[in-house]
């Protein structure tokens, strides 16, 4: 198998919300994710001071970093990306001063990954946003959201300008659509046009702060992330072909105004026929011209299109709801598992933006069991995870720009989508269960010791 540039980063991806926990300590505000206790699909509840949630503790990373950097160095990482929440920085969003303790959390653990040399790629925004900011300006919909984003934004690039010089702005951020809740903060049962006005303002707060992070830190780079929604034709018909292309497009439009700086044709044609009228501000135009660096994205399986309406059987699978490909296995979550469509997808994000790309996340989500011993043998994981990341050394070897790979919840982590602890990610198993029983102990699987293999060996293990 080739070996990985040098330069290559090799590591995983987290977020605050899935494995902090700690959500009122430190003078932090609630957040969307703390009232989806039961995740991004779950009801919406307003929280009362005796409530609990599997989110509250989560996994006590925030308290348990030190323990869990350790491990992440020893299995080699050389990057790790987190997300910031924003309600620890600024509690209610819309504060002219940020909280302090908030701040100082992230400073710690920034500097605790330096001890080991490993970068972080810090993630604006990760599926939440401080609450009262969906109560006071109905989140997104409202254009003030622009002004608290940005506020933020800078606030966390002055303090962190020395110690984080990759940044993402907004996580999956074509996920509005289907979430607009966790996405953009308006109710899911919001019009569209409702939704692509809220999308609007975020895309534009989105190239805002890619001028601030140039502004402040000069030498780092600031990339998008996109929810990689892989879309194939279910048959060779033209009629698929195109219902496949209009597919892709629904998601590929943020990316091509991130990498573009406006809006494409065929998207202003989807709004006129579909009856969507946008307001725009004057400065919008400009503001968009600032468009990001590189491309990050997160693939976990594709799907398929197609224009026959008794076809049209959708499913859904991370978030996205796709016709199911015939020729495809699936995860326990009925996921269809992909490998080489990852490689159609480095190369067709490549051909389309000619931007260097990031894999921010890709990986399993099984049952895992602990043997006896203390063992736990997730070889479907290693086959999954290694299946990948041999399309990602063919996308490299086809001429593709590639920064790096986070696998998605290197260490276990609540999931997003339904805050389930079953449904495990991890090469660190942590012992706590969807009831939030356990003792959080920390245990390397064999996938940990698979990792480290093929990053000590720079992908040669493969
Ligand atoms: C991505 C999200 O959509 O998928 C993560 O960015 C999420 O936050 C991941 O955890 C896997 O989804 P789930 O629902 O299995 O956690």
């Amino acid at each position: 198998m080739k070996v990985f540039p040098q330069d290559f980063l090799w590591g995983g991806a987290i977020a605050a919300n899935q494995v902090e926990g700690a959500y009122l300590s430190d003078g932090k505000g609630i957040s969307t994710a703390d009232v989806l206790p039961n995740g991004i699909f779950g009801e919406l509840k307003e929280r009362q001071a005796n409530d609990r949630a599997i989110k509250d503790i989560a996994i006590d990373f925030y308290h348990r970093y030190p323990q869990d950097i350790a491990l992440f160095a020893e299995m080699g990482f050389t990057c790790l990306r987190i997300s910031i929440a924003w309600s620890r920085i600024f509690p209610e969003g819309d504060e002219a001063q940020p909280n302090e303790a908030g701040l100082a959390f992230y400073d710690a653990l920034f500097d605790e990954l330096a001890k080991y040399g490993i970068q972080p790629l810090v993630t604006l925004s990760h599926y939440e946003m401080p609450w009262a900011l969906v109560q006071r300006y109905g989140g997104w919909g409202n254009r003030k959201l622009i002004a608290f984003f940005e506020r933020y934004a800078r606030t966390v690039f002055t303090r962190y300008q020395h110690k984080v010089k990759l940044w993402l702005t907004f996580n999956e951020i074509n996920m509005s659509l289907h979430a607009p809740l966790t996405g953009v903060g308006i109710a899911d049962n919001s019009s569209k046009t409702a939704i692509y006005q809220a999308i609007h303002h975020q895309l534009v707060a989105s190239a805002r702060v890619v001028k601030a992070c140039h502004e402040i830190i000069p030498d780092a780079k600031i990339g998008n992330m996109l929810l990689g929604g892989l879309t194939y034709p279910l048959s060779c018909k033209p009629q698929d072909v195109l219902a496949a292309q209009q597919q892709n497009h629904r998601w590929l439009f943020f990316g091509d105004v991130q990498c573009r700086g406006y809006y494409p044709g065929y998207m202003l044609r989807y709004f006129r026929e579909n009856h969507i009228a946008l307001t725009f501000a004057d400065e919008d135009s400009e503001d968009l011209k600032h468009t990001v660096d590189f491309v990050s994205f997160s693939y976990y399986m594709s799907g398929c299109a197609t224009a026959e309406a008794e076809l049209n059987q959708r499913q859904r699978g991370n978030i996205l709801d796709m016709v199911p490909n015939p020729h495809l296995p699936r995860s326990e979550w009925g996921w269809q598992i992909d490998p080489v469509g990852l490689r159609i997808l480095l190369n067709r994000l490549w051909d389309r933006y000619q931007k260097p790309l990031f894999i921010v996340e890709n990986g399993l989500g099984a049952v895992d069991k602990v043997e006896a011993d203390g063992s736990i043998h997730d070889d479907y994981r290693i086959r999954y995870l290694n299946d990948h990341l041999v399309q990602v050394a063919e996308a490299l070897e086809d001429g593709v720009m590639i920064l790096g790979y986070t696998s998605w919840g290197p260490i276990d982590l609540v999931s997003a989508s339904k805050a389930e602890m079953s449904k495990r990610y991890g090469f660190i198993y942590v012992d706590r269960d969807d009831r939030g029983e356990g003792n959080l102990a920390r245990l390397r699987k064999q996938s940990f010791y698979w990792y480290q293999e093929v990053i000590g060996s720079q992908g040669g293990s493969l």
